[in-house]
């Protein structure tokens, strides 16, 4: 059991229902600060719905939680100012540019220095080429990353990505997660939903599944592996995964791309 300071979002029994759709019947789970945790499930798991909670946009109907060590229900205004929550569909403002859209949160913070801080976080995000450039004209992936970096403005200590590569190609993808990745390395703790196994494998510390209300199974990914029988060891062809063909054909190399910092991805120009 962890301590409260080293706990940064805690669940116990969380309860919530939609008229009669009893979608989380007692959701427990604890997050260690400055570790990447991936909640997985299907589709109407009630993933989205657990965020929505831990981010006050919603009320449990039993149980409780705490981020950031205030509770969601009675310190609503602590816990807001203690996150960001990025949904599945950007929130750029696409007749601004990146830098415009930057600058725009860091003035609505009443933050000093937006420019300066827009300026920083282009650098981190890869996006210091294409900064000048009105948003709509990104890519997904580049968008992606504009509004991730446009939610850390403040410097949230927890961070909610509610699917944060849903639609991405497989490099974009790749993008964010080394985005993903430097966050936890600062520090930031991230709790992040997804449907992608192999996002969960490639970045999470810990990895939970929800699945008809509850959590079944919460480990590191060698605990779960381990709740398997042990690998029985047959000799089998090796075939390359296709995601593994589409990255050497467009030349990048998966595991090395997701553990690269971003700042060292900003090698590569984001503009043709
Ligand atoms: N405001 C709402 N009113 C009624 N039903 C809702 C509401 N929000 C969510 N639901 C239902 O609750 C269930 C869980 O939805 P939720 O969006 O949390 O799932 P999810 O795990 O995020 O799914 P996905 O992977 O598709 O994003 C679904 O059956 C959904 O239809
Ligand atoms: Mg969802």
């Amino acid at each position: 059991m962890t301590t409260l300071e080293e706990t940064a979002i805690r669940v116990t029994g969380i309860e919530k229902s939609f008229t009669d759709l009893h979608v989380l019947r007692g959701v427990d789970l604890d997050v260690q600060r400055g570790s990447i945790f991936a909640l997985l499930g299907s589709n109407g798991a009630g993933k989205t719905t657990l965020v929505r909670i831990l981010s006050t946009l919603l009320r449990a109907d039993g149980g409780g939680a705490t981020v950031n060590g205030f509770d969601v229900s009675t310190a609503a205004a602590d816990v807001r100012q203690s996150i960001s929550l990025t949904g599945q569909f950007a929130a750029v403002d696409e007749v601004l540019t990146g830098r415009e859209n930057l600058v725009l949160v860091a003035r609505l913070r009443h933050l000093r220095n937006p420019g300066a801080i827009a300026d920083d976080l282009l650098r981190r995000f890869s996006l210091t080429d294409a900064g000048g450039r009105k948003s709509a004209e990104y890519s997904g992936g580049m968008r992606r990353r504009l509004d991730i970096a446009m939610s850390l403005i403040g410097d949230p200590p927890v961070v909610f990505l509610d699917e944060p590569t849903t639609g991405l190609d497989p490099e974009a993808r790749i993008e964010v997660w080394g985005a993903v990745k430097q966050l936890a390395a600062s520090g930031t703790t991230v709790l992040l939903t997804t449907q992608y196994l192999d996002e969960a494998e490639q970045l999470a510390d810990r990895i939970a599944i929800l699945h008809e209300g509850t959590i079944i199974a919460n480990g590191t990914l060698a605990e779960l592996k381990a709740l398997l029988p042990p690998a029985k060891v047959e000799y089998v062809e090796k075939q390359p995964t296709l995601e593994e063909i589409f990255l050497s054909l467009v030349g990048r190399r998966a595991d090395r791309a997701a553990t690269s910092g971003i700042d060292r991805a900003s090698g590569a120009q984001e503009e043709s």
